[in-house]
């Protein structure tokens, strides 16, 4: 079975296939005993396999040229609504580059506006809402999520990718600061003023809307991982802005809470954020199979910082990806050789696939990683 015309092993298809078995919610079914385990479910698990696997954040949408024609005219949200775009969508990079994992094509505000917030995805800036987060009055406009009814077109997307994907499909949702920085705030932020003032001045308010969040993102990844997801990522994107005490205090509680609410669903958790190399310990404190390194930390650092409790994923710098072949090359080789062989390791950027990025590019990134990953000893205890 290798419906998307790809290479992977059949063995492998069969394998993910039987993963990601959509006949029964996940929370119902004994844990799959697949004869093959896909490459990046044992390196989330720490465990020897015969590559390093790759995928990249941000691998689908407008890097590839593909894209634009499905996408369509209306904004981003309109195109993750439509289960047939998103679907498409999310195969398009799977098929272009062989990478070892597929993303579900939506975004983390995705459920914060399906429950009525007031929040749209502008082109070319990010989130915004029209009337932000200011009191306990708007903690209303953030209801639980039912996702049978609220998201039941991801849920199309998702049953639809499991019949036809050759890789695990990673679901994934915004963490409680990333998302109440953008609900605070109003849009993106440079500096998270306003959330950092109300965290600290009505702390009881900051951990009401936390609740609230980490309450929308469990509801989100247990939907996702019951139909078929066969790992979560949980983004804290913008984390790193914060001061670890900080973080200790008004962010780790909510993700551990995340993370823990999820462990009986039996798929790795994936967390990330971008600049958190002060957080690294903390991140994988919280509950995580699997830490997203950014690009400012190498893999072998950020393993002594996590003290080798969780599989690490990273991290070459996406804007080299902009540059030419040889130096991508010698930067892909760079990682890896940091990891020397360590069997954790999910090769990825330090954060998302920039616009500009020449797909030809990232073809040949993951070529390297195929070919070298092995060659370098990942099959090493
Ligand atoms: O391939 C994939 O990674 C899957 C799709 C995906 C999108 N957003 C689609 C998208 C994923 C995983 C996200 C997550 C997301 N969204 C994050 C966490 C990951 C990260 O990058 O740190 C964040 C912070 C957001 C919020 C958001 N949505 C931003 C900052 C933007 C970019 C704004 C812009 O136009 O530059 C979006 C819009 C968005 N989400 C696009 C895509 C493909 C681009 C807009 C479009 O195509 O219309």
């Amino acid at each position: 079975m290798d419906p998307c015309g790809l290479n992977p092993n059949v063995a492998e298809s069969d394998t993910v296939a039987m993963v990601n078995s959509p006949s029964k919610p996940r929370s119902e079914q004994a844990p799959a005993q697949p004869a093959t385990t896909p490459a990046l479910l044992r390196a989330a698990r720490q465990q020897p396999g015969d590559r390093v696997p790759v995928w990249f954040m941000r691998q689908a949408g407008r890097s590839l040229p593909e894209y634009f024609p499905v996408r369509g005219e209306g904004t981003i949200l309109d195109a993750i609504q439509d289960a047939d775009r998103a679907t498409e969508i999310t195969l398009q990079p799977v098929r272009r580059y062989g990478v070892d994992a597929a993303i579900l094509f939506s975004d983390i505000v995705t459920p914060i506006w399906a429950v009525g917030f007031g929040i749209d995805i502008t082109p070319g800036v990010g989130p915004e809402c029209e009337k932000p987060f200011a009191s306990a009055d708007d903690l209303e406009r953030l209801r639980p999520l039912d996702p049978d009814k609220d998201l039941s077109f991801q849920i199309e997307t998702v049953t639809n990718l499991v019949s036809e994907l050759p890789v695990p499909l990673i679901g994934f949702a915004g963490a409680p600061f990333t998302l109440a920085a953008y609900l605070i705030e109003g849009k993106p932020s440079r500096d998270y003023g306003k959330v950092k003032s109300l965290m600290a001045n009505d702390t009881e308010l900051w951990h009401k809307l936390c609740d609230r969040l980490a309450d929308i993102a469990i509801a989100t990844l247990r939907s996702q991982v019951d139909a078929g997801a066969a790992a979560v990522q949980l983004f804290d994107s913008w984390a790193g802005a914060l001061h670890p005490d900080h973080y200790r205090r008004y962010v780790a509680p909510h993700s551990e809470r995340i993370m823990s609410e999820l462990a009986d669903l039996g798929v790795p958790r994936f967390h990330f954020g971008v600049s958190t190399g002060e957080l690294l310990d903390q991140m994988a404190g919280v509950g995580a199979d699997v830490v997203g390194v950014d690009w400012r930390t190498s893999i072998s650092d950020a393993r002594m910082r996590t003290g080798g409790k969780v599989a690490l994923q990273g991290n070459l710098d996406p804007a080299l990806c902009l540059g030419s072949w040889e130096t991508v090359e010698r930067e892909v080789r760079a990682v890896l050789a940091n990891n020397n062989g360590h069997p954790g390791h999910i090769f990825n950027l330090g954060h998302g696939v920039l616009p500009q990025t020449n797909p030809e590019i990232l073809e040949r990134v993951v070529a390297l990683v195929h070919e070298e990953g092995t060659a370098s000893g990942s099959t090493a205890a």
